[in-house]
């Protein structure tokens, strides 16, 4: 049982042609936040939006926004992100080199910082920025597409990340974006994830409310 657990849905696979009602039905099914995938065509195969509809998505709800950048040179798109209306701006450990500097940059505008690990990339990378940042985005599918398979060995990854942060005791949470869904969500949650990302298993039902409600029972135990 873990009961501060939130859910994001992620507006991926929402209906783009009525997006502030399908945003609605989420906030109204008990959305703790909700999740934007920015994509670029180049740090992922798949292009989707930039900082308007981040705007849009801010008049539609009083939800905390959550972004998560796929694109490259992340520093550069970081005020606009910060403008359009984000409470929660992460970028990808392999987006950005000078990862401190762009990491400093979000918290000094007072947001929510993230940073965002592939599947493939190994915690060790991101160990001396846990200080500084206030979640983990760790992804169980590779980026760039909706309605993908969650990658069994990342529960291991977010059990190691979970003991890094509370050895270090660092003021950070854990979220898992990608394949979330009833079947596995409880493991997810046991394994250390503070915050669990849900498109296709939201969004992708007839019955939206339904799922997300269901989802959130399941997480909670
Ligand atoms: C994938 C995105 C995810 C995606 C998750 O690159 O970062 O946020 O929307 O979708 P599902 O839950 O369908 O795997
Ligand atoms: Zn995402």
């Amino acid at each position: 049982m873990k009961s501060n657990v939130k859910i994001a849905p992620s507006i991926l696979s929402a209906d783009f042609s009525c997006l502030k009602e399908q945003v609605k039905q989420v906030e109204e099914a008990g959305a703790d936040l909700i999740h934007i995938d920015i994509m670029d065509g180049r740090f992922v195969p798949n292009i989707t939006a930039g900082p308007i509809i981040v705007e849009a998505v801010r008049k539609a709800t009083s939800l905390p926004l959550d972004v998560h950048l796929m694109i490259v040179e992340p520093e550069k798109h970081i005020e606009a992100f910060i403008d359009s209306g984000a409470d929660y701006l992460a970028v990808h450990f392999e987006a950005s080199i000078h990862l401190n500097r762009t990491l400093n940059k979000i918290k000094d505008s007072g947001l929510n910082t993230g940073v965002v690990v592939n599947p493939s990339t190994a915690l060790c990378n991101i160990e001396e920025v846990l200080p500084i940042i206030d979640y983990v985005l760790i992804m169980s599918v590779n980026p760039g597409f909706g309605g993908q398979k969650f990658i069994p060995e990342v529960l291991d990854k977010i059990k190691k990340c979970r003991k890094m942060i509370d050895v270090g005791k660092f003021n950070c949470l854990i979220e898992v974006d990608g394949g979330v869904n009833t079947e596995n969500i409880s493991s997810i949650v046991d394994a250390g994830a503070d915050i669990l990302v849900a498109g296709y298993s939201v969004f992708g039902k007839a019955n939206i409310k339904e799922a997300l409600r269901e989802l959130k029972a399941k997480a909670i135990g």
